[in-house]
């Protein structure tokens, strides 16, 4: 049976399962878009994001489940049935035939007339910021504006949903800024359904309505951007999205309190560890930003002492790196810079810090780590 019988119903991916040979690239995954929304599939590379939305587009055929668009499915239609805009991370622009040749190509192959095709096509330059450009060959552009020809391209024909695959990754990061926001307001403007593909946290959280995070062919999570990023599912999830400090084998006293060596923890963020039992063993989280210095005040709740390890200069804020104690590992701090200074923190300096009751994460203890020993994958 279809797990998610009432989710969204734009377009609905059932149980989705890709097989190449012996390998599954994509393992019973499910999720629903609402029209208009803006989805963007998160993941490491190799954790099968192409492979999803060659899916949706009818570029591959999925093992086992369904894909529906507006309550029709699709599952067995090609691509050029299924009215779907496809933008590639390489532009993927014919070199032969310049901006407004490769913005007409599908309209042309649908034999419409030829005084439509060239309003449309200077509808379509002026929607991505090209007039005047049409003459230009790929060549002649820059990164950022192919990309705009093929965003061009994948609207001509008005397209119930419009899928991104890594349109930026290829582009100078001043470029990348500038286009996320433009696509993203375009996207709004037309209220065009988009599933956008990347492997990054930056993108994802600043463009998406909504973000699934896929790790090896699962669904982990899926969530606004704030969600995602301050209730994390699972450690993988964590660390993926933003930075993350993990303070392993914390013991549960019982519900809301943790102990790490002789402190006690107080935490209000529980979860799914609420079914943890007393004594069990479990891992905490903490965002460097959300780690507080405290100068005085200090019979407050969840305080702990540590001393300076490192201190890294990045700008507005410093990174501090602090060492709590000899069975932990370092915690990493987000200090702004102004901060730093009035307290005049420096290397060996020893500081109380606080961790706030509300933005510490438990997690039942996740021993799987990745190669460079950092924690990344969880049963939860
Ligand atoms: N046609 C294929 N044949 C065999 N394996 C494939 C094929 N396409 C993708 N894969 C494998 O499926 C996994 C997911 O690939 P892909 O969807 O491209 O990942 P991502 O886009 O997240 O980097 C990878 O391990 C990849 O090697
Ligand atoms: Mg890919």
């Amino acid at each position: 049976m279809p797990s998610m019988q009432n989710d969204a119903a734009y377009l609905r991916l059932l149980d989705i399962t890709k097989r190449f040979g012996a390998f599954t690239a994509l393992d019973k995954l499910s999720f629903g878009a609402d029209r208009g929304e803006f989805i963007s599939i998160l993941g490491p590379s190799g954790c099968g994001k192409t492979t999803l939305l060659r899916l949706i587009a009818g570029l591959e055929t999925q093992s086992e489940g369904r894909v529906e668009i507006q309550g029709r499915d699709v599952s067995k239609l090609p691509v050029s049935a299924r009215n779907v805009g496809i933008v590639f991370q390489s532009y993927a622009l014919f070199p032969n035939l310049n901006a407004r040749d490769n913005i007409a190509y599908g309209l042309v192959g649908r034999g419409l007339d030829k005084n439509r095709i060239r309003q449309r096509v200077d509808e379509l330059l002026d929607l991505v910021g090209l007039r005047g450009m049409g003459r230009q060959f790929p060549a002649q552009l820059s990164g950022g504006q192919q990309q705009r020809v093929a965003l061009a391209r994948a609207m001509a024909l008005s397209p119930d949903l419009l899928l991104l695959d890594e349109p930026l990754s290829a582009l100078d990061a001043k470029v990348r800024v500038m286009l996320r926001g433009e696509i993203r307001q375009l996207q709004q403007r037309l209220g065009v359904t988009t599933i956008m593909v990347t492997h990054d946290q930056e993108e994802a959280l600043t463009m998406a309505d909504r973000i699934l995070v896929i790790n090896q062919g699962r669904l982990v999570q899926n969530g606004t951007p704030r969600e995602i990023y301050d209730r994390p599912a699972t450690p993988f999830v964590a660390a993926f999205i933003g930075a993350m400090n993990f303070i392993e084998n914390a013991v549960k006293v019982e519900n809301g309190c943790y102990r790490i060596g002789s402190h006690h923890l107080s935490i209000s963020g529980e979860n799914g560890s609420r079914n943890l039992a007393s004594g069990a063993v479990a891992t905490l989280a903490i965002r460097p930003e959300d780690v507080m210095i405290r100068v005085d005040e200090l019979e407050m709740p969840n305080i702990l002492a540590s001393r300076v390890e490192q201190m890294e200069y990045r700008g507005a804020n410093f990174r501090l790196r602090l060492n709590i104690g000899p069975n932990q590992r370092p915690l990493e701090a987000e200090v702004p810079a102004e901060k730093v200074r009035r307290l005049n923190i420096s290397p060996s300096m020893p500081l109380a810090i606080q961790l706030p009751h509300d933005r510490l994460r438990v997690y039942a203890s996740a021993k799987h780590r990745c190669n460079d020993g950092s924690l990344c994958e969880n049963t939860l």
